[in-house]
């Protein structure tokens, strides 16, 4: 069945996996610009938190306007708390809605959202079910001051749509799936078929059990095996763990075939990866001072010190770069890095 992603296109799609405490919107803007993938989502953001009317939590969602298929994600357990966020997202003018199944934080699992919804999949099914009504509901006109949101997310919504001059076009926004291949144990075929049955726009999953976090390696194997149940339906599937290059990326797409990948840890500071491409030492410092600047631009209230991850990232490969690092992982401001960045010799 020939499947078109979220930009439209039926080709393969090679993604930014979402990475809480990475890819926020400064980082999404950076890999954007030096890498276009083809599709990109935000960090995952608490739909109980939004329903008890928590705005900053919507600082998730900012992003810069784009034609690269932004997807805004979300975790929780309550259906009725997902459908108001759906709305949050449909409004900000996102692309899609990602419903995180797979994170396995054990104060997201210990509530029952993340990959706990794995060991409840009626429940994960009400629950696509509540965002895809959203949704419904959303793009037939219903508005955001009827979704019985508190007044600071309204209001929050409002002031970013005029900031960044956003008028959501209404539309039913793909809704879609990111999971593990189990909780403790595997259990791919029979997780996977639930959320079939659900019909969600597409599932990208990790290879790796909730049990496993990150350690070991991703099984694509089972990738495969989800892969070829989805074949049958209108679902697509993207396979997500351990791709370390675009090689990689394509191969796996290939030798599993897959609706497309995603890509997470290996993006960091590399956004080149997704251009199948590596950038010389002047080209990665500039982007790192580049990722100052839009940081303060897009997110002037978020902390200089979720930055310096970024910027040690950046510095790798060249005389003294782990003491580079150690300096950055210090810094408090853009001129703090423009001292050290400048004591690199070129
Ligand atoms: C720091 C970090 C934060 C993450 N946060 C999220 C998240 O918010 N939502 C999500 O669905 N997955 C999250 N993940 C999982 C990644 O999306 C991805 O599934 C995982 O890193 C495996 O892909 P990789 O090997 O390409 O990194 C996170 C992973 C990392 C390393």
């Amino acid at each position: 069945m020939v499947k078109k992603l979220w930009n439209g296109q039926s080709t393969p799609t090679i993604g930014l996996a979402p990475m809480d405490g990475v890819t926020d919107a400064a980082c999404r803007f950076i890999v954007d610009r030096y890498g276009k993938p083809d599709v990109i989502f935000t960090e995952f953001t608490s739909v109980e938190g939004i329903e008890r009317g928590i705005p900053a939590l919507l600082q998730a969602f900012i992003h810069h306007k784009t034609d690269t298929s932004t997807i805004g994600q979300i975790f929780g357990y309550t259906p009725q708390a997902f459908y108001k966020a759906a709305f949050v997202i449909c409004e900000m003018g996102f692309d899609g809605v990602d419903i995180n199944m797979g994170c396995p934080d054990r104060a997201v699992a210990r509530k029952g959202g993340g990959a706990a919804l794995i060991l409840r999949p009626k429940l994960a099914q009400e629950i696509i079910g509540a965002v895809k009504q959203a949704v419904k509901d959303w793009s037939e006109g219903k508005k955001l001051e009827d979704s019985e949101l508190h007044n600071e997310i309204i209001t929050y919504v409002r002031t970013f749509q005029e900031k960044m001059d956003i008028h959501p076009v209404r539309y039913l926004i793909p809704v879609s799936v990111k999971t593990r291949i189990g909780y403790d144990r595997i259990t791919t075929e029979e997780w996977i078929q639930y959320l079939l049955e659900a019909e969600p726009f597409a599932i990208s999953l990790h290879g790796r059990t909730l049990k496993q976090m990150y350690r070991g390696k991703a099984n694509w194997e089972e990738i495969g095996k989800a892969a070829a149940l989805a074949e049958k339906s209108k679902t697509s599937l993207l396979g997500n763990g351990d791709i370390h290059t675009y090689n990689d990326a394509l191969d796996k797409i290939k030798i599993y075939k897959l609706n497309g990948v995603l890509i997470g840890r290996a993006s960091f500071g590399n956004p080149w990866i997704f251009q199948n491409k590596t950038a010389p030492l002047e080209k990665r410092l500039a982007t790192a001072l580049e990722h100052c600047h839009v940081f303060m631009n897009l997110t002037p209230d978020s902390h200089f010190l979720s930055l310096r991850k970024h910027l040690a990232w950046y510095c790798k490969g060249f005389d003294h770069a782990a003491h580079i690092r150690d300096q950055l992982m210090k810094v408090n401001t853009i001129e703090d890095v423009e001292e050290i960045l400048s004591t690199i010799p070129s």
